[in-house]
């Protein structure tokens, strides 16, 4: 949710920050912006759109520079327009700003600042940080001083990158919204994401809110709020900018999809042994005694990941809870300081999630972040943290990290069940087992599944509802999700005995259903089948290939793998993702970056 990223060398940059903006667009596709500095001013070129009509519009201007920062926006304060796009100048366009994040005490700075004879032309909340240091430059504050004393005035969730001119550096500092300093040997990049920068260095500094840093051409030094130098070390993320690119499929989407069987190996790689009991580094035996009872903070997808893992962890008689992470924040549930509050978040860095997360923190309470991404806020604030390592996530729609997700939390649910109730649960070795099998079975549902032959059939209904029980709940309401964000087409999960308690009204010969079976609570999920059938709405069933009762009961069958029911709903989704997928394929969506939507969401 907006990318920011900026680049100092002691050669022209302007190439690389519009390559790291290209790198960064899944967080924004509003409105780009870049801003250089080259010892003759500040230049500015930006405009609502695509990165690719900002690349177009620079191409043939000199813009060169040595300092650059730029920004792809997804709109808070403003509409995607020139204006309100970044970077944002003062009075004397002569500092440049990026930011992501919100200010919230914008209107009374603006108001104030406005008073004193400042001149803004935007409706964003970034504009009044140029402003800010234009008038500690004006008061003789030095740069990297009027930088830290606007910061000051400022309240709200930020990482800012600007450029004064006359100053060979940038200034960058963040608080609760993502910034990360890439380290090359001539070179220094920013981004509020390593994909921005990953193709010129895989060495890293995970920034930490107050840090200022300070960038220079081949050097950067971090300080804390009061100036004090921060020591900050430089890690080796472990995959490269192949990862993150489309490789030769049409869409980031469909390329995660495929890259689930990959994904899935590296999550469990290690972390069962080979008489199959858990082995979680972070978590050896007696790691979970005396937890007695489970939050789940997350939202979207990763809430449905949480709603799977509070069904097993039910199964297996442990209280949990899984917990929109944005109600939570504002109306918490009680903790002591036995219950974990596990924090579900691909990215690490959701405001909601992180909102509440801190209120477990604050409420005394133990808690553990799963997250895809190393150096997250979430990662760092969390008592504990465990990766789910399904790789760089680009696509808007979260996929493969969702069945990575589901199974590290499968692993920990394991675990925490034989700590909690002293032995292994029932169905351990058969869970266990099942998931060292599941990168295969993954496989063979891509290339068996048939969904991209229901395409043409059901895109354009006028809406699609998926049902399940157990554990084939949350997939169903995760299969809708994933068609509503990338298709635009009407579609609800519900719970599937939920449906005839109103839902069904909604329900005719143009709405499909679509049935989501595990092997467990099946015979249920059948006798609604038949209500909906029963009203003529077209049924296709996702179900184990050896269902021959749900492939008998519905128009359409989608199988997948036999496998034990507790990890057979991770592959009825990758059938729904398909289904998604192909049906916004064929209504020529925009399936990378849905409208109105953007990766990491960093306001709450
Ligand atoms: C849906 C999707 C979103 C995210 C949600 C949480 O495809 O991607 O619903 O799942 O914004 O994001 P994370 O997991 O990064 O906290």
């Amino acid at each position: 949710m907006c990318g920011i990223t900026a680049c100092v060398a002691d050669d022209d940059v302007v190439d690389t920050v519009l390559t790291g903006l290209e790198n960064l667009e899944y967080r924004g596709y509003d409105s780009a912006g870049i801003a250089t500095l080259n010892g003759a001013g500040v230049r500015v070129h930006k405009r609502e759109g695509g990165i690719d009509e900002l690349v177009a519009e620079v191409d043939g201007v000199d813009l060169h520079g040595e300092f650059g920062v730029g920004h792809t926006r997804w709109s808070t304060h403003g509409a995607p327009t020139d204006e309100n796009a970044h970077p944002h100048t003062d009075c004397t366009a002569s500092v440049a700003v990026v930011h992501n994040g919100i200010i919230e005490n914008y209107a009374e700075l603006r108001g104030e600042l406005s008073a004193a004879g400042h001149l803004f032309t935007s409706e964003t909340d970034t504009e009044v940080i140029p402003h800010l240091i234009e008038d500690e430059l004006a008061a003789g504050n030095p740069p990297e001083a009027a930088f830290r004393a606007a910061i000051d005035r400022l309240e709200g969730s930020y990482a800012i990158a600007a450029l004064v001119d006359g100053t060979e550096a940038i200034f960058a500092t963040r608080q609760g919204s993502p910034l990360v300093l890439g380290v090359d040997d001539g070179r220094r990049f920013l981004a509020s994401d390593v994909p921005s920068f990953i193709e010129f260095t895989s060495r890293v500094v995970y920034l930490h809110d107050g840090d200022v840093v300070r960038l220079t051409p081949g050097d950067h030094t971090i300080t804390d709020a009061d100036g004090d130098p921060v020591s900050r070390p430089v890690d080796t993320v472990d995959w490269g900018s192949e990862d993150a690119e489309r490789g030769g499929y049409d869409h980031y989407m469909l390329k995660e999809i495929n890259e689930q069987p990959e994904a899935l190996e590296r999550t469990i790689n290690g972390r069962i042994t080979d008489d199959g009991r858990v082995a979680l580094e972070e978590f050896p035996e007696g790691a979970f005694d005396g937890v007695s009872e489970v939050h789940f903070l997350s939202c979207g997808t990763s809430h449905h990941a949480s709603m799977y893992a509070q069904q097993l962890l039910r199964d297996r008689g442990v209280p949990a809870y899984a917990f929109t992470a944005g109600e939570y924040a504002t109306t918490p549930a009680p903790v002591s300081e036995d219950t974990l509050v596990v924090a579900v978040t691909q990215s690490g860095e959701t405001a909601d999630t992180l909102a509440s997360l801190r209120s477990a923190n604050a409420r005394g309470a133990r808690t553990l972040a799963v997250t895809n991404v190393v150096g997250s806020t979430a990662a760092r604030e969390a008592d504990e943290a465990l990766f789910i390592r399904a790789g760089p996530e680009i696509g808007v729609a979260a996929t493969k990290t969702f069945s990575s997700q589901v199974a590290t939390l499968t692993l920990v649910i394991e675990r925490l069940v034989a700590d909690v109730t002293g032995a292994p649960s029932e169905d351990s070795e058969a869970v266990l087992s099942a998931l060292q099998e599941l990168p295969d079975l993954v496989d063979r549902v891509i290339r068996q599944s048939t969904a991209s032959s229901l395409a043409n059939r059901y895109a354009g209904s006028d809406g699609h509802f998926f049902i399940g029980r157990g554990v084939a709940y949350p997939v169903a309401r995760e299969g809708a999700l994933k068609l509503k964000e990338i298709s635009y087409e009407h579609a609800e999960g519900f719970s599937a005995g939920e449906l005839k308690h109103g839902p069904l009204a909604l329900v005719t010969a143009d709405t499909p259903v679509v049935a989501v079976f595990s092997g467990k609570h099946d015979r249920k999920t059948l006798n609604n089948v038949e209500e909906v059938r029963s009203r003529g709405a077209p049924v296709i069933g996702v179900a184990p290939e050896s269902a021959d009762n749900v492939a008998a009961a519905v128009d359409e069958f989608l199988a997948v793998p036999e496998t034990h029911p507790d990890v057979a709903g991770i592959l009825a989704n990758v059938q729904l993702q398909l289904v998604s997928y192909y049906e916004a394929n064929a209504l020529n969506r925009s399936i990378d970056k849905p409208r109105n939507l953007a990766k990491s969401v960093t306001v709450e």
